[in-house]
């Protein structure tokens, strides 16, 4: 089967790598892809949001499978396009993509699927939302209702940072018409955990389990960032807490989507924050994560070209049960210097060669240079992310840390501490 994985980050080419591995793949196409997806393929000169091109280049290459690894082409409905175009796509449509591209609507479908969440309350105006905060008595976060390529996330530790936060989204439109409608949840505490499943609209599969460390600096400091690295499974994590998240918080979501006649199709991603109280969803998104995947493709055990064509063609059940490996995997993230701010591109990168089972590199923010060499240029802010397994998580991390010590670009940093302190205690989403 031809594959067109769509997208251009760390985790489309931890896609393409596995779906690559498949027996049943014949080549692999990437719009618009990077250094690494080249490496297995054919790069397609097309952005993710050009639904045309992106929908004619798959009817022209014959592509028996889409894999969408964005949320913004799936809120844009990619995958209805390329239904209506005969080609299976594996990614929600554009009304089941609303779990992510409407944090009011995923929370009102949680409440209907009785699962539990923050307390929160959405907004349509900036009178009602600083009243709101006003007269609230905890620290709270506040969330643009749309995308906003994940940076529509304020965390509010008191009500004059929530008065900015909710005049910067609604009066100043700093994240646009995302920005119009506000959703202010009550800010939780506690370790975080990404967790992630196969579905049809009906049917889940075993979900695998990543933490995510967002900050900039060692220890969960600073900024936040698209993400400084992750590994999984968990050393919290277990076979009782998967079958809770599964049975309890991501079927019933499934189910009500179906119910509402838009069910959702693709991999679906549960954002928690295990509380005191116990789990409660922070977030679904209708994508899996970024650098997530970077660590859970590797453990996939599971042809995906199989799972992937069963979750778009609605028989899931008809597939051969997804395994994960539990085998654990670091990914360690290398950056550009300067990011989350500003930071500069085109840097040759060196040391990216010898990938072994166990130590992968995914390129992310890398191009080849256009000279004609081989050569590989920074060209983002998140460059890479370094993966280790091995039987334990001290070994995955030792091998993680020994790769990106062999990998040199002008400015490169990295955090130290993935898969050593615990992530997700300050932030909340
Ligand atoms: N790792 C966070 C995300 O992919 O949204």
């Amino acid at each position: 089967m031809r594959i067109l994985v769509v997208g251009s980050g760390g985790r489309e080419h931890a896609l393409a790598w596995r779906l690559h591995r498949s027996d049943a793949v014949t080549s692999i196409f990437a719009a618009p892809g990077n250094s690494g997806t080249e490496r297995l393929g054919t790069n397609l000169p097309i952005a993710d949001t050009d639904l045309d091109g992106l929908v004619a280049a798959a009817v022209d290459r014959a592509i028996g499978l889409v894999v969408v690894g964005p949320e913004t082409p799936l809120a844009l409905g990619l995958s209805d396009r390329l239904a209506a175009a005969g080609i299976p796509a594996f990614g929600p449509g554009r009304a089941a993509a609303r779990l992510e591209s409407s944090k009011s609507f995923a929370r009102s479908v949680q409440d209907a699927a009785g699962v539990p969440g923050p307390n929160y309350r959405v907004f349509q105006t900036v009178a009602g939302a600083l009243n709101y905060v006003a007269h609230h008595n905890r620290p709270v976060v506040v969330k643009a209702d749309g995308l906003a390529a994940g940076k529509g996330v304020a965390m509010c530790a008191s009500r004059e940072d929530a008065k900015i936060a909710i005049r910067a989204c609604m009066e100043d439109k700093v994240f646009g018409p995302s920005g119009q409608t506000v959703v202010i949840e009550d800010w939780l505490h506690g370790p975080e955990v990404s967790v992630f499943g196969f579905t049809d609209g009906e049917n889940l599969s075993a979900v695998a389990a990543a933490t995510d460390y967002k900050r900039i600096g060692h220890g969960d400091t600073g900024p936040n960032t698209g993400g400084m690295g992750s590994y999984g499974p968990p050393h919290f994590w277990n076979d009782e807490l998967a079958a809770q998240v599964r049975r309890d918080f991501m079927l019933p979501v499934i189910r009500e989507l179906a119910d509402r006649g838009s069910p959702y199709r693709g991999a679906l991603y549960c954002g928690l924050m295990l509380t005191n109280a116990g789990p409660r969803v922070l977030e679904f998104n209708c994508r899996f994560g970024d650098p997530e995947t970077q660590v859970i493709m590797p453990q996939l055990l599971s042809d995906p070209v199989e799972i992937m064509s069963s979750c778009a063609n609605g028989s899931l059940d008809d597939a051969a049960p997804v395994r994960w490996s539990s085998r654990p995997a670091v990914g360690v993230v290398m950056v550009s210097g300067g990011y989350p701010g500003p930071y500069q591109t085109g840097h040759p990168i060196t040391g990216l060669e010898d990938n072994d089972d166990d130590t992968i590199i995914f390129h992310a923010g890398a191009q080849r240079a256009d000279d004609g060499s081989d050569r590989v240029l920074t060209a983002g802010g998140r460059v890479l992310a370094c993966v280790g397994r091995g039987d334990s998580v001290a070994e995955a991390r030792a091998r993680a840390y020994r790769r990106a010590a062999g990998i040199s670009f002008a400015g490169a940093y990295y955090r130290r501490d993935i898969a050593a302190t615990p992530a997700g205690q300050l932030a909340s989403a």
